[in-house]
């Protein structure tokens, strides 16, 4: 039997207009424009309107890769929204973007991955497309991270943006497509980044609201060590898996966009000039699933990613969850 190769046949992003820079950030809370560039690499991040939820963002991000696909909103049989920031808790953020989007004939759910969403995602609907039951899906990592970041809190207030980006996976038979998929996860971390209250462990009460506990919590500096560690143990796991020879075959890197630092780190632990590192950081922040998905559709757009180029997408996030994906452009 002829082995099925899953490919992106489109992609797309979107990020609100409204720009919130550390200048700004600088008089809501005790930092500076200086540490949050030497320890992050963030300048600005985008912020959306009150009034816009996830599913808003993602609706456009999904609109720009179907455009790029050259398919229509009903041809999609599968439609994936990797998110923490749900318009609600249910229903899934997916079926809202199917109405949206106008998707019809799309089967819809959600995946709660954090920063690694759209790389699980991705995985998923590969899947999916390999085995034949859907000849094509649509997958978003789409945030709105800002309506759950507390602007009290200057250790997370600073690295968080708004943000959606789109891909539109089938199969395909011109040497593209993906080449390997390694996914992992520690739930023995699943302290160290959380929201906490909302759920069925803390429900919704004043006593949460006063205790902000509907805002992200994190443990940075744990985070930063464990993230450097596995994103490039996780590339080099499906570089290896793809049947690289060696990581200088990779052309350009898509990684999640949490920290500068980190991002250098892992370049020098996998063996890869820091030039074939794509980042948005200093013009989103961290994004978490929308992270990846923006800059895999931006450094495409850009031209930075040409047609039979090895791209390695390599994310890592709160749970702890990560995945990396190789793909020949
Ligand atoms: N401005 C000024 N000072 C600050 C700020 C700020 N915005 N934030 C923290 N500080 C202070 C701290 O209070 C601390 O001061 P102290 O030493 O007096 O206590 C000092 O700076 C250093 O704090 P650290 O936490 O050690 O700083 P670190 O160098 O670790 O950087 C950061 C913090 C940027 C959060 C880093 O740890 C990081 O990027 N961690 C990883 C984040 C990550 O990977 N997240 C995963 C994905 S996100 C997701 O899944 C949603």
């Amino acid at each position: 039997m002829e082995k099925i190769r899953v490919g992106f046949l489109g992609l797309g992003y979107y990020v609100p207009d409204k720009v919130l820079t550390n200048a700004d950030l600088t008089k809501m809370v005790d930092t500076s424009d200086e540490w949050i560039t030497t320890r992050t690499g963030i300048k600005e991040r985008r912020i959306a309107d009150e009034a816009v939820a996830t599913s808003d963002l993602a609706v456009k991000a999904a609109a720009e890769a179907l455009r790029d696909a050259k398919l229509k909103p009903a041809d999609i049989e599968l439609l994936i929204v990797a998110t923490i920031t749900p318009d609600m808790q249910f229903p899934a953020t997916s079926c809202i973007v199917q109405r949206g989007i106008g998707a019809a004939n799309a089967v819809c759910f959600d995946i709660s991955a954090a920063c690694a969403g759209y790389v699980y995602a991705i995985a998923v609907a590969e899947q999916f497309i390999k085995t034949g039951m859907y000849r094509n899906a649509l997958v978003i990592g789409a945030e709105k991270l800002t309506a759950i970041t507390d602007w009290k809190d200057r250790n997370t207030c600073v690295l968080f943006g708004d943000g959606a980006g789109a891909a539109v996976l089938g199969r395909v038979s011109d040497g593209s497509g993906i080449l390997a998929v390694q996914l992992g996860a520690d739930g023995s971390q699943c302290d160290i980044l959380k929201l906490p209250a909302g759920g069925s462990r803390m429900p919704a009460s004043h006593a949460t609201v006063d205790g902000r506990l509907h805002y992200i919590k994190m443990e940075g500096s744990e985070l930063f060590k464990h993230a450097v560690k596995i994103m490039a143990g996780v590339g080099e796991e499906a570089a290896k898996k793809a049947g690289l020879n060696s990581p200088e075959e990779i052309d350009c890197v898509i990684p999640h966009q949490a920290n500068i630092r980190i991002l250098n780190a892992v370049a020098k632990r996998i063996g890869i000039k820091e030039e074939k590192i794509y980042l948005n950081i200093a013009r989103y922040g961290n994004m978490s699933s929308a992270s990846t998905a923006v800059a895999f559709a931006e450094a495409v757009k850009e031209k930075r990613i040409k047609k039979g180029d090895i791209v390695l997408l390599d994310a890592f996030g709160a749970g702890l969850v990560w995945g990396a994906v190789v793909i020949r452009w």
